[in-house]
């Protein structure tokens, strides 16, 4: 409001600013400047600049008490940010894009899978232990029998930290861990088993075929008088039990460090019956994975007799199994959250 008196205008001005510094607003509404007012209007004679005085002043402390009240109101409730969103946090509420429903998701087809193939290896008797993600030099090579310097080192190039710490690049790096923790089963007659998913990384060129993360399944088996033909059985057995129909399997010899006689392990393609289809490039055939007989350095390591004990192992590619299952032809599909290609699993 605009007021005319010069005596009202002077005491809005003052008392506006009162109010502004002040802690305790409604202070103003005792204020002297404002009894003043009051004081003066009732020593003014009746008559017209009497009324006029009087409405300026009473439309003063109104306004005055109008800005006490909204002073004590609450503040208006400011929405907390959530800083993990994944859009702009000052994003206008109808731009920002909305959450999928939880009860539209699914598991991932590797999450899935990953469970069947479990399932069949725990009653095949193989006790199922997590890798990890994160490992150092000793684990990847040196107790898996790599010489410094090798360049068998060069296949499995990672990434790496500042710390000399680095990305698995193989599941393997479990087998110490695993053979320490559990020799003193051997004396008491029982066999090690184990498989290990996990989740490993490469420096890869990406195709169809090539990731450089993608999951791997590591099994190890130790005991008294183990040969190559408990491995390929054991293989077998699962692969058949996985694909539900009878395969054909062959080995062919291979390079590890941390086996010998290593092999590379192939089955009849369980697209086409080996009839030759695009799954196994019109071969018949599919290397899934590398395995062999455990390097005796490799036991020794993890301080089992290599004399007494013998054991295979093997790794191989779960996105890989997968694959072949249901005739996925891009690897990298597995890492793209293309809901198209999810939702089929769903
Ligand atoms: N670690 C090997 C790789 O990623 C796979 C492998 C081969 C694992 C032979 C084994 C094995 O345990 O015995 O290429």
């Amino acid at each position: 409001m605009e007021y005319h008196n010069k005596e009202v205008k002077a005491a809005e001005v003052a008392l506006k600013k009162l109010f502004a510094d002040s802690e305790d607003k409604r202070a103003i509404l005792r204020s002297p400047e404002l009894a003043a007012l009051f004081d003066r209007l009732k020593m003014l004679p009746a008559g017209k600049a009497r009324a006029d005085f009087g409405r300026e002043v009473n439309a003063l402390k109104q306004e005055l008490e109008q800005m006490v009240r909204e002073a004590a109101q609450p503040k208006a409730e400011v929405s907390a940010i959530d800083v993990t969103a994944p859009f702009d946090a000052n994003t206008p509420a109808d731009s920002r894009p909305s959450l999928l429903p939880m009860e539209g998701g699914s598991q991932h087809p590797v999450t899935q899978e990953l469970k069947v193939i479990l399932d069949i290896f725990s009653r095949m008797g193989f006790t199922a232990v997590e890798s990890r993600e994160i490992d150092d030099d000793y684990h990847m090579f040196t107790s898996l029998n790599f010489p410094p310097d090798h360049p068998a080192r060069d296949e499995y190039d990672t990434f790496t930290t500042d710390e000399g710490l680095l990305a698995p690049a193989h599941t393997s790096i479990m087998q110490n861990r695993f053979l320490k923790a559990h020799k003193k089963d051997l004396a008491k007659g029982q066999a090690i088993s184990a498989v290990v998913p996990g989740r490993v990384f490469r420096n890869e060129d990406l195709d169809a075929r090539h990731e450089h993360t993608f999951y791997q399944l590591e099994g190890i088996y130790v005991d008294k008088g183990i040969n190559a033909g408990h491995l390929i059985a054991t293989l077998k057995t699962f692969l058949e039990e996985y694909y539900g129909q009878s395969l054909e399997v062959k080995t062919q010899p291979f390079y590890f460090p941390f086996t010998e006689p290593s092999f590379e392990f192939a089955l009849s393609c369980p697209f086409c019956a080996k009839k030759g289809c695009q799954v196994c490039s019109y071969t018949g055939w599919i290397e899934l994975l590398g395995c062999g007989m455990i390097h005796p350095n490799v036991l020794k390591e993890a301080g089992i007799d290599a004399q007494t004990y013998t054991g295979f192992a093997w790794g191989m590619g779960i996105e890989r199994l997968v694959m072949m299952k249901y005739g996925i032809e891009d690897v990298r599909l597995f890492e793209s959250a293309n809901l198209k290609f999810l939702r089929q699993f769903s």
